[in-house]
Parts: structure tokens; C-alpha cells; sequence
């Protein structure tokens, strides 16, 4: 049996931004010495091969996220288990998705925490299976979603176990909850946001509803190319998706959505230096490319106006590389919008996945109010006001704990 989560639990009830933070918290929950807590933690991180046939986790910022939650319930004398989700094993066992090397990084983390077997490995999870939260909450007494990266996914571990028993957030999902909310209400102007990344199709909605709550918004990464194309500019071999030319010029003509000046491109011979040798010409373009040539950085000028504007902004918020930044050749945009945010006097935020690793990768995180470890969680909690992790708990809150 599915859930019937959408119905009463859900985004169709956008609370206020001020009712968002209203979470139940870790200090709500009744004494728990002796009691069996279960973490909904979002434990997926990269992973790379050892050389040995066997996994290793490569960046553990994940993993040492949610670990002032653990701390704190093993200290009150909890039983503490925590259970995760790692990439799309989609609802088989599948080895190369085991929680092993996760299990090993977090016993040296977070001594005496049990780590559970990765969840999608029954399908039960993604489908939000009833049984399967039955089955994953017996013998528990609380639940506590520190599971920030993953509660914009109504999947059974996400929204579940709070209908079942008292259940409050952990510290990561707190403190997200907080940062985040704060661009929601009265930001600080102007409030400047950038975005990159790779695909159009997934950010429509975001770019709509970021284009009427900030006062500029530059676009840069791959998803430049789609609007550099709607608009009848040459972008070579770049990626563009056709598909979103028409929604790309609505949004140009709607908003004040400002797209790069300049671009660094890889000539057609090139190679990009992602596990093998870099090869090819680099040279910097106007923002029309010759044929076959992919860009793949902002350019020099470009990178000095969204670095002036940054630098001037009241609140600025960051997702997405500007370009490939694991290849050094096309750093230097990500880069330096990353120095650009970590300077401004602005209150800063910078949205995970790849972003969150840029950041780490050019050693910033210090100058930057918060480095969120969602992705698309904290896209879609900007873009709608809410997530099916925060609404369950909510309910549950009403439910259980009152
Ligand atoms: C993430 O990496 O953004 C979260 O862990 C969610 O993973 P998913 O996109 O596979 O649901």
C-alpha cells in the first residue's frame, strides 16, 4: 500500500516563511536515554574506486553534516541508528551502491551510531510504500530527519516515519531551515543570485520564481548556451537544449535575467581534462563561437560584472559552476565567482552538490554565511516555499508531540 501523503502532507499547503522554520527541534523530544532513535540522514556522497576492487568516500562534507545530531542523541544515551539513500541503485541491491565505505567513514565520525543498508535498495522507498515504512520504523520510538538533501523527494523514509512516530528535526535540517528561510523573508537588497549548472529543463520553474524575488540574476554554466542560442547567437558545439528555446525567450523577455558577456571555449580537437590528458586550443570568445568550438568557462569580462555586482549585493545566493572547473583551464569563472561571494559583505549562500564542491575544492567555506548540502533541495524549497520532508514534520508535530 502507497502513502496518501499528497493529499494532506505536502507543497500544496505553502506555509509562511516564518511558519517554515516552526520545526519541531531535538530538545522537544521526550528524555531518550535508553530509547531507539532512527536518523533519516542524506548520507550520499561521492564515492571513488580504492584501487582494490573496492569504494571509498572521496568528500565527507555530507557525512560530517549531520554528525551534531548523532553526537547529541548518543551523548543523552539514545540507541541510534541512521539510514540514507546512496545514488540510484533504483530499488535493487546493487554493490556498487552499498553503504560499506560510508558505514567505515562514519565509524571514525560518529562512534557507536548503527549505519543502515542503503534504502533504495528496496523499491519500497521511492515508491513510499506503507509497508516499507512499517517494516523501517519497527522497534524505534522517535524519528529525526537530518536529512536536509533529500526532503524535497516525498520518498517512504522522507515522509513517512513521521506519521508514525514523534518526529522532530536534527540540527543540518535546522539550521537549513534557517539560512534558507532568511532569503525568503525581507532579504537583505539588493539580493543578487547566480546560477549555473547543466540543465535548462530542470531550473524553469526556479528561474521564474528566483526572476520576481531577486533584484538581478546572472545565468552562467552550461544552461547559458540555451539562451545564447533562443537568441540567435552561435554557440557551436556547446550544449543547448532546443526543446526550451520558446520558454528561454519568454523568461529574456519577462525578466532581468542577465547572461554572459564573454565565454571560454575548447576548440573541436579538444579534450576536456576529466580523468585524461587536457588536449585541444582554449581561447576566449565574444558570445558567438565559431563551429564545433564548446564553451566551456565565462570570460574575463564577464567575470569582472558578476564579480562589481556581487561584491554590492545585500544577500546573494549561489548555485551552479560557471563552467567544466574540474579541468584548470575553465576554472577561473567558478572560481572567481566563488571569491566574489565569499568577499561580499552580503549575507551568502551557496547551494550544494557540485557548487557545494567547488567551494570546498578553492578552500572558501569561511567567507560564506552557509553552504547548503542540498542541491536540488534547496532549489525547490526556494522555487516553492516548502518540501514534503518539512511538511511531514510539521504534521507530525500536530500529531504526535502536542
Ligand atoms: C542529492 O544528492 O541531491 C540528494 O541526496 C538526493 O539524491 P537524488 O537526486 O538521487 O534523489
Amino acid at each position: 500500500m502507497r502513502l496518501e501523503t499528497s493529499g494532506s502532507i505536502g507543497v500544496e499547503q505553502v506555509p509562511s516563511p516564518l511558519e517554515l522554520r516552526r520545526l519541531a527541534r531535538l530538545e522537544d523530544l521526550p528524555p531518550v536515554s535508553g530509547r531507539r532513535v532512527l536518523v533519516r540522514a542524506d548520507l550520499n556522497a561521492p564515492l571513488r574506486e580504492t584501487g582494490t576492487g573496492g569504494y571509498e568516500v572521496s568528500d565527507d562534507f555530507r557525512l560530517r553534516a549531520c554528525v551534531p545530531t548523532l553526537t547529541w542523541l548518543v551523548e543523552r544515551g539514545a540507541h541510534v541508528s541512521v539510514c540514507s539513500h546512496l545514488g540510484r541503485p533504483r530499488g535493487k541491491v546493487d554493490l556498487r551502491y552499498s553503504m560499506t565505505p560510508v558505514r567505515e567513514r562514519m565509524a571514525t565520525l560518529a562512534p557507536g551510531v548503527e549505519v543502515m543498508e542503503n534504502l533504495r535498495f528496496d523499491p519500497g522507498e521511492e515508491a513510499n510504500d506503507l509497508e516499507f515504512v512499517r517494516r523501517l520504523v519497527e522497534g524505534f520510538d522517535y524519528y529525526v530527519n537530518d536529512a536536509f538533501g533529500a526532503c524535497h523527494r516525498r520518498h517512504a523514509s522522507i515522509v513517512g516515519p513521521p506519521l508514525l512516530l514523534p518526529s522532530v528535526a536534527g540540527r543540518l535540517l535546522e539550521r537549513e531551515v534557517e539560512a534558507l528561510s532568511r532569503l525568503l523573508i525581507n532579504p537583505q537588497r539588493p539580493f543578487v543570485a547566480v546560477l549555473g549548472g547543466a540543465k535548462v529543463a530542470d531550473k524553469l520553474g526556479l528561474l521564474t520564481s528566483l526572476s520576481q524575488k531577486v533584484d538581478q540574476l546572472f545565468l552562467g554554466g552550461a544552461m547559458c548556451f540555451t539562451f545564447l542560442a533562443a537568441l540567435g547567437h552561435d554557440v557551436g558545439a556547446s550544449p543547448s537544449e532546443p526543446a526550451f528555446f520558446d520558454e528561454a525567450r519568454a523568461l529574456l523577455s519577462r525578466y532581468e535575467l542577465q547572461l554572459p558577456e564573454d565565454i571560454v571555449a575548447l576548440s573541436p580537437d579538444g579534450s576536456f581534462a576529466l580523468g585524461k590528458p587536457p588536449s585541444g586550443t582554449v581561447r576566449t570568445f565574444g558570445i558567438d563561437l565559431l563551429p564545433g568550438w564548446r564553451g566551456a568557462d565565462i570570460g574575463p569580462a564577464t567575470r569582472a560584472s558578476f564579480g562589481e555586482v556581487i561584491a554590492r549585493a545585500g544577500t546573494v545566493l549561489w548555485n551552479g559552476p560557471m563552467g567544466v572547473f574540474e579541468d584548470p583551464r575553465f576554472g577561473e569563472g567558478t572560481r572567481s565567482v566563488a571569491q566574489a561571494v565569499a568577499s561580499s559583505q552580503g549575507f551568502s549562500v551557496v547551494g550544494g552538490g557540485e557548487t557545494a564542491a567547488a567551494v570546498h575544492a578553492f578552500h572558501l567555506e569561511q567567507g560564506i554565511d552557509h553552504v547548503s548540502s542540498g542541491g536540488g533541495a534547496t532549489l525547490e524549497l526556494i522555487e516553492k516555499g516548502d518540501l514534503p520532508g518539512l511538511a511531514a514534520l510539521r504534521a507530525s508535530v500536530k500529531l504526535a508531540l502536542r
